[in-house]
C-alpha cells in the first residue's frame, strides 16, 4: 500500500472545520488591521531562500526540499513565506505604494525530524508589513497576533517573548565578543554547536542541549550590547506593550533560526504542546529588501503554525456542518425521481443531500441521523404513487406531506 510521505498528513473532514475557523478568523483579524492577501508560488528559485533565509541557516543547509527541474534550474519548495513576499515586493515595484501590508496562508516544507506539532509539510499563516520603521509597528503587530489567538480561544497557556537582535552596527562587535566567550567554553558545547561556532555562533544561544544551555545562560547577551538607536527601539517597544496591557517576557536567548532578522524578534510560546512550543514567531528584517536588490525598506512580520493552532483550538468554536435537508429514496423508480427533484431544488438554491448508497429506509435514516440532518425527506413507493414526499423534522419527529409541484416553495422556507 502506498501511504503518505513521512512528516505529511491528511487533514480529514473531521478536522477541516477547525482549519476553516483558523483561516476565517485570521482573515477577519488581519483585514481589520489593514492587511490584504498575497498568494505566491509554492516553489521558487533556490537562490531566493539561500540569500534571504541565509545560506548557513539550518533551514537552507539541511531542511530544504531542493531539486533540479527538467530544464536544469535549481528550485526549492518554500520552507517559509517571508522570502517570497520580499521577492514579490521588489519584483512588483511596491516600494511606490508604502505601507504595504500583506498576509498569506498555505503549506511550507522543511525536512525536519517529525514529531507532535512538527511536520515536513506544515501550514503557516503570516503577515508582513513594509515601510514602518518605529516600534509602534512592532507593538501593533504583537497586539494583532495576541488578538487573533484570543479570538481563537487558544490564549490560556501562552507567553509573548521578545528580544532585540541589534543591527549591522552593534551585532558585529557583539558577535566577536560572544564568539570569544563560546570558544572559552567550547568543551561544554554539543557536537553540532561546536561545528557551527565559526559560522553561526548566535544560534548556539538557543540550542536545547543541557550543556549548551548552561553555557548560554552565562554568555553575553545581545540586548546588553545594543547601540543607542537599537536600545531606544527596544525600550520604545516595551513601553508600548506595557501601555497596551500586553504581558511579555524578555528572553535574551531567543535568536531565531532565520538570518534576516534585526532588532525586534518575538515568539508566542505555549506550555500545552510539549517540545514544539512556538505557535507564532517573527521579527524585524529592515535590511532584507535592500540585500535582495530592492530599495532599502524597513519591514516586520510573523508567521504562525496552523497545525499547532489546530491542536489548541477551542473546540467550542468549531461548528460541524450539518445538512438541512437529507433525501431518503427507497426503490429504483424513486431513486431516479429523487435525482431529478433534488436537481430542481438545487437549481432554486436549496441545498439537499441525497443518500448516495440507497438500501433500506432504516439504513438511510441511520445515515441521515449520523450527519445530524435537520430535516429528512422520504420518497418511497407510496410517495411515488401520490407524487409527493414525506418531510420529517428530526428535532421533534413531526411529519408533513408535500406535493412535488409545491415542494420548492416549502423547502426554501426550511433551508432559509
Ligand atoms: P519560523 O519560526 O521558522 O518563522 O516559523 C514560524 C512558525 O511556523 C513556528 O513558530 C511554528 O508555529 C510553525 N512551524 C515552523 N516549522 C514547523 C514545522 N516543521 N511543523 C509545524 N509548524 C512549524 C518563519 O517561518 C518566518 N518566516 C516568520 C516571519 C515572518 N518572520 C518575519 N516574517
Amino acid at each position: 500500500m502506498i501511504t503518505t510521505v513521512r512528516g505529511t498528513r491528511d487533514i480529514l473532514p473531521a478536522e477541516t472545520p477547525s482549519w476553516r475557523v483558523l483561516e476565517e478568523t485570521a482573515r477577519e483579524v488581519f483585514a481589520a488591521y489593514g492587511y490584504q492577501e498575497l498568494r505566491t508560488p509554492v516553489f521558487e528559485q533556490t537562490a531566493l531562500f539561500a540569500r534571504a533565509v541565509g545560506a548557513t541557516s539550518d533551514i537552507v543547509e539541511k531542511e530544504m526540499y531542493t531539486f533540479a527541474d527538467r530544464g536544469g534550474d535549481s528550485l526549492s519548495l518554500r520552507p517559509e513565506g517571508t522570502a517570497a513576499v520580499v521577492r514579490a515586493f521588489i519584483e512588483n515595484n511596491l516600494h511606490r505604494s508604502l505601507p504595504w501590508a500583506v498576509y498569506y496562508m498555505g503549506p511550507m516544507f522543511r525536512y525536519e525530524r517529525p514529531q507532535k506539532g512538527r511536520y515536513r509539510q506544515f501550514h503557516q499563516m503570516g503577515c508582513e508589513l513594509f515601510g514602518a520603521e518605529g516600534p509602534l509597528a512592532d507593538a501593533e503587530m504583537m497586539a494583532m497576533v495576541l488578538r487573533l489567538l484570543r479570538r481563537l480561544g487558544v490564549d490560556a497557556s501562552l507567553t509573548l517573548e521578545i528580544n532585540s537582535l541589534g543591527c549591522m552596527a552593534c551585532r558585529g562587535p557583539y558577535r566577536t565578543q560572544l564568539f570569544a566567550f563560546l570558544q572559552e567554553h567550547v568543551a561544554a558545547l554539543c557536537e553540532h554547536c561546536r561545528q557551527r561556532l565559526q559560522r553561526n555562533p548566535l544560534r548556539i544561544l538557543d540550542c536545547k542541549g543541557e550543556g549548551c544551555r548552561a553555557v548560554a545562560r552565562q554568555a553575553p547577551f545581545m540586548k546588553d550590547h545594543l547601540c543607542g538607536a537599537c536600545a531606544d527601539h527596544f525600550q520604545g517597544l516595551t513601553t508600548l506593550l506595557t501601555a497596551l496591557n500586553l504581558p511579555f517576557v524578555v528572553n535574551p536567548l531567543m535568536v531565531r533560526g532565520l538570518d534576516y532578522y534585526n532588532r525586534t524578534a518575538f515568539e508566542v510560546t505555549t506550555t500545552a504542546l510539549g517540545a514544539q512550543n512556538a505557535v507564532a514567531a517573527g521579527g524585524r528584517y529592515d535590511g532584507l529588501v535592500a540585500e535582495m536588490g530592492g530599495q532599502a525598506t524597513p519591514a516586520i512580520g510573523f508567521a504562525m503554525g496552523m497545525e499547532r493552532l489546530a491542536l489548541l483550538l477551542d473546540a467550542a468554536q468549531v461548528k460541524l456542518p450539518r445538512p438541512d435537508i437529507y433525501l431518503v429514496v427507497v426503490g429504483d423508480a424513486a431513486s431516479r425521481q429523487g435525482l431529478v427533484l433534488a436537481e430542481q431544488w438545487r437549481e432554486a438554491g436549496i441545498p439537499v443531500v441525497v443518500d448516495p448508497l440507497g438500501g433500506s429506509m432504516k439504513s438511510q435514516m441511520r445515515r441521515a441521523d449520523r450527519l445530524q440532518a435537520r430535516f429528512v425527506l422520504i420518497l418511497g413507493d407510496r410517495e411515488m404513487t401520490e407524487q409527493g414526499l414525506l418531510l420529517k423534522n428530526m428535532a421533534n419527529g413531526e411529519q408533513v406531506f408535500l406535493k412535488w409541484e409545491t415542494a420548492v416553495a416549502q423547502l426554501s422556507a426550511l433551508a432559509a
